[in-house]
């Protein structure tokens, strides 16, 4: 059902505007891609249902959108100017950089030499001058997560909201890391957007969390399309956790180069905001935290109960959205085999992640009646704000049917001679193709029906 190889999918996400390459025309930027006409509104699509499924749905979480540049005391608080690194290896012959892990033989991928240095710890954020003076004493980092601003608003969003625990934090944003070898399209890449939920817990209660988070996550891949036997958990060794971690469960998906992480679900202990707070002796933190000079904040809260301030646990579910782009393309790309020879690529996209939601077609290219027809009824069904709609005036219905096919358009709404008589059109359904004429009158609330309905494959 998915499709077979990576290859076919970036030449269809180009052919059809979904993913280019960053700055193509002078050659490209390694690591880095853009989003095309259509790939905006996929990836908008998918972002609108994770916050939809983590703020809007729930009671108990707030949204957040913070800066992307980040004061350098945060992540030396946080342990990124000292763990967030990859291991390096240079090759002696041809200069080549290398991750060390993702090695498979002593080897140089580039040339073939086995004159490799030792592995040394390369820093994988990103850093700015900020100001107008360059001289390396005022800087800032591209943050490597959303989630360090998370922590330093706790206080903030505490004090505005008066939440209670448990509750949580949600943001969708960019983040920055200087991969050493970026690479199986946008899956690795430097520049990536992070769909990330600190939720914060009392300790004791945070085990059953982080349970309730893996399964209410691997539940939504399966809203979006993301098939059950594509999906696996791993439970990460505690030699491979990250430094803040005490327990994570990545949701592993099969892409077309490999099962790899979509998704980690990490349980964070009380190790950032202790991290990040004054006074931090006073605090009874089970985490081993670095002191903290410069904080003026104690990043703890109140229970309701007793008045006893205590610093919560953290579950954190956090997925890459351009990785989720990749697996949600890959699930919904099928080739069928029509019979005479012919085939079609279809892109069965849940309805809610498609990026056009129906395409209105005039019969004839140059007919005034039938365009102006299908203009009024583009207008119609966009006011429903469910997305973009389309006026496709190629004048070629079949070409318009597998254009739409190939790009995931649940339907397509025909337009010709007998709707300017009696006010009928053809409804034509992506998935099964087939085609029934309904009036004018009905088009609004069968569109809303399709579109709106979350399973509608
Ligand atoms: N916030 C977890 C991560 O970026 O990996």
């Amino acid at each position: 059902m998915t499709a077979k190889t990576m290859e076919e999918l970036v030449a269809l996400c180009k052919r059809r505007g979904f993913i280019y390459q960053t700055n193509e025309i002078y050659g490209g930027l390694q690591g880095l891609f853009d989003y095309g006409p259509l790939g905006v509104e996929l990836k908008n699509n998918l972002k609108q249902s994770w916050w939809s499924s983590m703020v809007y749905e729930r009671d108990d979480v707030e949204g957040l959108d913070a800066s992307i540049l980040t004061n350098p005391a945060v992540l030396r608080q946080s342990g990124h100017e000292d763990t967030f690194t990859d291991p390096l290896v240079d090759c002696r012959s041809c200069n080549a950089r290398w991750r060390a892990d993702h090695l498979e033989k002593q080897e140089c991928p580039a040339c073939g030499s086995t004159d490799l240095t030792e592995p040394r710890a390369f820093n994988l954020m990103f850093k700015t001058a900020v100001g107008p003076v360059d001289d390396g004493s005022s800087f800032a980092y591209l943050r490597p997560e959303t989630a360090q601003q998370i922590f330093t608003n706790f206080k903030n969003i505490v004090d505005s909201t008066s939440r209670t625990l448990p509750f949580g934090i949600a943001q969708i944003g960019k983040a920055f890391r200087n991969e050493v070898t970026p690479r199986n399209f946008i899956f690795r890449v430097r520049e990536f957007e992070q769909m990330e939920l600190e939720f914060f817990v009392e300790e004791g209660s945070d085990e059953e969390w982080h349970e309730i988070w893996v399964e209410k996550r691997l539940a939504w891949w399966r809203d979006q399309g993301v098939s059950e036997e594509n999906l696996k958990l791993l439970y990460v060794p505690e030699e491979d956790l990250s430094h803040y971690s005490k327990a994570t469960v990545d949701i592993m998906y099969k892409f077309p180069h490999g099962l790899e992480e979509l998704e980690g679900i990490a349980n964070r202990t009380d190790f950032d905001l202790g991290s990040h707070s004054k006074n931090q002796k006073d605090l009874n933190l089970t985490a081993t935290v670095k002191e903290n000079k410069s904080s003026n904040s104690k990043l703890a809260i109140q229970k309701r109960d007793t008045g006893e301030w205590i610093v919560p646990f953290v579950i954190e579910p956090s997925a890459g959205v351009d990785r989720g782009v990749l697996a949600v393309i890959n699930e919904a790309y099928k080739v069928e085999t029509l019979g005479e020879g012919k085939e079609r690529t279809v892109l069965s996209f849940p309805a809610h992640l498609a990026p056009i939601k129906a395409a209105v077609v005039p019969l004839k290219r140059n007919n005034e009646d039938l365009v102006k027809a299908a203009h009024e009824l583009k207008d119609q069904l966009q006011s429903l704000r469910l997305g973009r709609v389309v006026v496709e005036n190629s004048g070629n219905i079949g070409k318009s049917y597998r254009r739409h096919d190939e790009v995931g358009t649940p339907m397509c709404i025909t337009i010709d001679f007998q709707t300017l008589e009696d006010g009928t059109v053809t409804l034509r359904d992506r998935d099964s193709m087939e085609q029934e004429r309904v009036h004018l009158d009905m088009v609004g609330k069968t569109f809303q029906e399709r579109i709106v309905r979350p399973d509608s494959r």
